[in-house]
């Protein structure tokens, strides 16, 4: 049973640099291409394609596979995609002079290769060789680290439309010859491509590093930079077991934090939206609301409802921005406070904690959790939403690196259980608590007044 016309398998196996692989012989860009061709042609739909490991003839890629034929090509380039759509995924023809048949030697190869892969495996082994995974996981601040430097220098914008590297280093005042070293190592991860001597941004690069670009996330992208410094003080803060402070420029630091936090909350904002509903919703208190991002799609979705955010001075001002250019002043009001301390005011029907309980310890939650208990109106609903731990607090990885995020970034935060959350719900009085499982990696934990 074939539930699609054609099933393509494109091999897409990375292997350590220097070892022959489809990938390095050009297998994303088939990828890339077929994924566009077929959507151009509108068969998006009748054809399935798959990526998979390797298929044993390396020496041979970039390899595919169509079925239900069993149709086998070799050494298929970009330039080669829209024939084999045409021709095959349309016309149902193969592309003979890509074709590889002959059988016996392919199956040669790929017992070779087995041979060979499971002979050097085993050697690796025998040496106590540090397996592939362990050593890129080890390394792979290397790239990161390459990208944030590049945008605190913003030498994609200093790429612009092509230049030198003499030109980009006078242009971001750093020195020419180490510019050239980062820049070459931005290519070997393509970032930027080059042209003679004129580096050039990739398309990615353009879209969103790129001072003026439409998708422009830089600034929010020099929040993780910025976290970055605090992860280096990590091994010090496990001995100490709270962050471990380290200088900064406050306001840079405010504003790159909140457009970091706008860059998650933008995308997210609706699905919380369409959660939690805005049925019985006419008062929001959204605590630390931060770019105002959930008031800002609560308030879009319901002209009738009206916010207000309690936010650090610092940050209000910032917010006011976002509020206004989002055109809601008028059901957004602003308040500038510290929630661990100032009266949260009462009768209101929702109140919001998106990404703030991972900043304090159990004792400062429950406590929040207690004071927007006796906020809430009548069948009123506490909203928490973050990166929810298991039961073990083993994963998912994203909610256990993100405990550690909070370690070198906060005094007592951590990334918490749904085990948690709801004792500390019932605690301060919600009578029902559920989960509600959002895309990504954050999830909402609602309680509500009976
Ligand atoms: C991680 S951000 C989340 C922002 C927003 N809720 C979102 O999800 O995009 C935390 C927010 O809480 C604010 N904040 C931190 N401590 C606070 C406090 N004691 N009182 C009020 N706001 C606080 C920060 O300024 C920031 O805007
Ligand atoms: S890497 Fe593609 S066939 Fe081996």
């Amino acid at each position: 049973m074939e539930p699609f016309r054609f099933h393509v398998f494109v091999c897409t196996q990375q292997k350590p640099e220097g070892v022959t692989s489809c990938p390095a012989q050009g297998s994303f860009g088939v990828l890339d291409k077929l994924d566009r061709e077929l959507q151009s042609r509108s068969l998006i739909n009748d054809v399935q394609l798959t990526t998979c490991g390797c298929l044993g003839l390396c020496d041979e890629g970039p390899v595919m596979v169509v079925y239900p034929e069993g149709v086998w090509y070799r050494r298929v380039q970009p330039s080669d995609v829209a024939e084999i759509v045409d021709t095959h995924l349309r016309g149902g023809a193969p592309v003979a002079r890509l074709v590889w048949n002959d059988a016996a030697a392919m199956k040669a190869m790929s017992v070779e290769h087995g041979e060979k892969f499971r002979a050097s495996m085993a050697a690796r082994d025998k040496a106590g060789t540090l397996p592939d995974r362990l050593d890129q996981m080890i390394r792979s601040f290397q790239p990161s680290r390459c990208i944030l430097t590049a945008l605190e220098l913003d030498l994609f914008t200093a790429v612009g439309d092509g230049a030198s590297a003499e030109e980009i280093g006078s242009e971001i005042h750093a020195n020419a010859r180490a510019v050239a070293m980062l820049l070459n190592a931005l290519i070997s991860i393509a970032l930027l491509t080059k042209e003679g001597n004129r580096y050039r941004n990739t398309a990615e690069s353009a879209r969103f590093f790129v001072q003026g670009a439409k998708d422009n996330q830089r600034n929010g992208l020099l929040h993780t930079a910025n976290i970055w410094h605090r992860w280096s003080t990590l091994t010090e803060a496990v001995r100490r077991g709270t962050c471990v402070p380290i200088e900064r420029d406050q306001t840079e630091w405010t504003g790159n934090f909140i457009a970091g936090m706008q860059r998650n909350a933008k995308a997210r904002a609706p699905l919380v939206v369409k959660s939690l509903g805005t049925a019985g919703i006419r008062r929001i208190l959204d605590l630390g609301g931060g770019s105002g991002a959930y008031s800002i799609a609560f308030a879009q979705a319901e002209p009738n409802l009206h916010c207000e955010i309690l936010d650090l001075p610092e940050v209000v001002p910032l917010t006011s921005e976002y509020v206004e250019k989002a055109g809601v002043s008028h059901q957004i009001a602003l308040r500038p406070g510290d929630m661990l301390r100032d009266n949260f005011g009462s009768g209101y029907d929702l109140i919001m904690l998106n990404a703030i309980c991972h900043m304090f310890s159990e004792e400062q939650n429950c406590e929040l959790f207690r004071r927007a208990r006796k906020a809430l109106a009548p069948r009123g609903r506490l909203a928490v939403q973050d990166f929810i731990l298991n039961d073990e607090k083993t994963g998912p990885q994203h909610a256990a690196l993100f405990s550690l995020n909070m370690l070198v970034g906060t005094q007592a935060g951590a990334s918490y259980s749904e085990a948690e959350y709801t004792a500390w719900m019932k605690a301060a009085g919600f009578s029902k608590v559920s989960r509600i499982n959002l895309p990504g990696p954050s999830d909402l934990i609602v309680g509500r007044v009976e």
